[in-house]
């Protein structure tokens, strides 16, 4: 998704940017741009594709300035093209505009400023913004900007120069992420803390409708929409930079997956206290979880499967049903919410629009909102009720991981919360619970150690055209999450089949050459899967099973058994997925792709 970086400060613009983008590139971009503030005039670079492009055109053109803007776009309005990249410009190359979002009532002010003689030169929302600008600029960039902003409706994050004013970077947020680095040198923005790191762990995460004024002098204002100056508070982050690197690892995702036991860890550590649930002071009480008549968990992806999951465990804890939604479906869907609904939003970036869309909505049907996210200060966790935070530190690889294990977690957790508040549970049946959940990190170290052993399964499953999934359950959820990991990193087209679906259609497909893998891990399902893998094998299928069963029908049906130790049947998932995870990974490395970056995806999904 687009990128925002922009500096004002003693060192040269263009490199702190150029750098700064840099860390944003894992989010997904198709073009890229900058602008600076030189001696004579706005210079702006752009190029199409990756940055190393724009390193190049940078080299041949070198651009010194203090102040400036940069952009990596992943494109919504028109076209990959060097018209529609950023930064925008006025028509006198005197603004300058990067811009993070999307801006619905574009094409109303586009038709505004037309009948005011203004001409466009790309097909961009963006471009109206900064004509905009200029429209109302005489001499005062806040105030330009201000009266354009309020006239903007829909989402925007956006850093904005002026040569008549060289040494001031102007900054906006509304529902889109802005966060300002406090550098000894300067200032930075960016859409992201990755791109500030580098430079200081002292941060203001910007608010929505509040616009902030830098100047070279080392002078800052922020302002709310009505030009009243407002105080914001400096934070200093828990990061460093070995938070962002790759810490010897080929890629961010294999040191993701391997991040996780440490991550499971630090999470119970932070949220069982002495032997007993704490999800913070402030958390619903029980007086509150007894008022809940529904329980909706809605997000999209890996944060779904998440979702699906943790139904079967806070139903089976609570004896309260959960309907468990895609985001992007939510809202077309006959919605049952009202104020005695509990609505859980689960997104590690906290910034996909279309689960912040599903959780608007449930706010404007009275729910009570709960956010289970990762990304700290995201716009998910400014707009809900309570906040659960993974703690996972920043994932980069666009495959989600250690955020989807965290994510299970805290979702356990609150279902055992729930379930003591609403006396559902023993205090001896919550306690065996948190026990079990303590040894989950030393069972994922085991099956990291087997790494090579998925390096080998990936060699045979590199050439398939189709690899499935199938499980029952449980299993089938996590099925569902294996599959998605390694059809977004692989890029081989993979399904997840309900085993005993199998026999309504799916198993048409299956003969000789299918490769199928098998999770098998509930007690109470096991053995009717392991009867569906024998209907597989006899149509030809090669099974990879992963599972913590030693079972002979699984064993005879399985060209290879990954087997995990034995734990509680509704969090077993936290297990099964690492070899599904592992396996993804390393089909991806030996088809070449890039994975940490596949191609198409962006990391945070700021689009509906
Ligand atoms: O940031 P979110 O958790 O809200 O993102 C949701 C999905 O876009 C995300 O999980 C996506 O499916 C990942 N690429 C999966 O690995």
């Amino acid at each position: 998704m687009c990128g925002i970086v922009g500096y004002c400060g003693k060192k040269n613009a263009t490199d702190i940017i150029i750098h700064g983008l840099k860390n944003l590139e894992y989010r997904g971009y198709d073009s890229a741009g900058i602008s600076v503030i030189t001696k004579d005039s706005i210079k702006t670079i752009k190029s199409v594709g990756k940055l190393d492009k724009l390193e190049e055109v940078y080299k041949s053109n070198p651009i010194k300035g203090n102040v400036g803007i940069g952009h990596t776009r992943w494109a919504t309005h028109g076209n990959v093209n060097l018209e529609n990249a950023h930064p925008h410009l006025n028509s006198k190359n005197t603004i300058s505009l990067v811009h993070n979002g999307v801006i619905d009532n574009y094409l109303e002010l586009k038709e505004e400023l037309e009948k005011e003689g203004y001409k466009f030169k790309s097909k961009t929302d963006t471009e109206v913004i900064v004509q905009l600008i200029d429209f109302y600029y005489n001499g005062n960039l806040l105030n330009a900007v201000l009266k354009t902003v309020k006239r903007l409706v829909g989402s925007y994050a956006l850093g904005v120069v002026c040569n008549d004013n060289p040494s001031e970077l102007i900054a906006v947020r509304n529902n889109c992420p802005l966060i300002v680095g406090f550098a000894e040198d300067g200032f930075i923005i960016s859409s992201e803390i990755s791109s500030i790191i580098e430079n200081t762990n002292k941060v203001v995460y910007m608010d929505n409708k509040e616009i902030a004024q830098f100047n070279l002098n080392n002078t800052y204002k922020f302002f709310n929409y009505n030009l009243d100056e407002i105080e914001k508070e400096i934070e200093t982050m828990d990061l460093n930079k070995d938070s962002i690197s790759k810490n010897g690892f080929e890629h961010y995702m294999l040191k993701e997956i391997f991040e996780q036991p440490d991550a499971i860890r630090n999470l119970l550590d932070k949220r069982v206290i002495n032997g007993k649930i704490n999800l913070g002071e402030s958390f619903f009480t029980a007086e509150e979880i007894k008022e809940f008549e529904k329980i909706y968990i809605i997000a999209c992806g890996t944060a779904f499967h998440a979702g699906e999951i943790a139904k079967f465990a806070i139903q089976n804890f609570t004896g309260r049903q959960v309907q468990v939604e895609i985001a992007s479906e939510f809202n077309y869907n006959q919605k049952f919410v009202d104020d005695k609904t509990l609505a859980i939003f689960v997104s590690q970036s906290g910034e996909t629009a279309d689960t912040l869309l599903a959780l608007e909505e449930a706010k404007k049907l009275s729910a009570k909102t709960l956010a289970i996210v990762n990304a700290q200060n995201s716009t998910m966790t400014k707009q809900a009720d309570k906040v659960m935070y993974c703690y996972c530190g920043p994932e980069i690889s666009v495959a989600s991981t250690k955020a989807f294990t965290t994510q299970l977690i805290l979702l356990y957790l609150l279902a055992l919360d729930m379930a003591e508040k609403l006396g559902t549970l023993s205090e001896d049946k919550i306690k065996s619970y948190l026990d079990e959940l303590k040894t989950i990190p030393e069972r994922i170290s085991e099956i990291l150690e087997r790494k090579d052993n998925f390096r080998n399964i990936a060699e045979e499953l590199k050439n398939q055209e189709s690899v499935f999934y199938t499980g029952r359950g449980i299993d089938f959820t996590t099925a569902k999450e294996g599959a998605l990991k390694l059809k977004e990193v692989s890029y081989i087209h993979t399904e997840a089949f309900a085993s005993g679906e199998l026999k309504h259609g799916s198993i048409a497909l299956i003969d000789d050459s299918t490769k199928v893998i098998a999770i098998i891990s509930q007690e109470h399902t096991a053995k009717k899967t392991a009867i569906n893998l024998e209907e597989l094998t006899a149509r030809g299928a090669s099974i990879y099973t992963i599972t913590d069963f030693d079972d002979n029908t699984i064993k005879q049906n399985s060209k290879e058994v990954i087997k995990f130790a034995r734990t509680t049947d509704f969090f077993a998932p936290l297990l099964s997925v690492i070899p599904a995870q592992l396996i993804a990974y390393y089909t991806s490395l030996a088809r070449g792709n890039d994975v940490d970056k596949p191609r198409n995806l962006a990391k945070a999904v700021t689009v509906e």
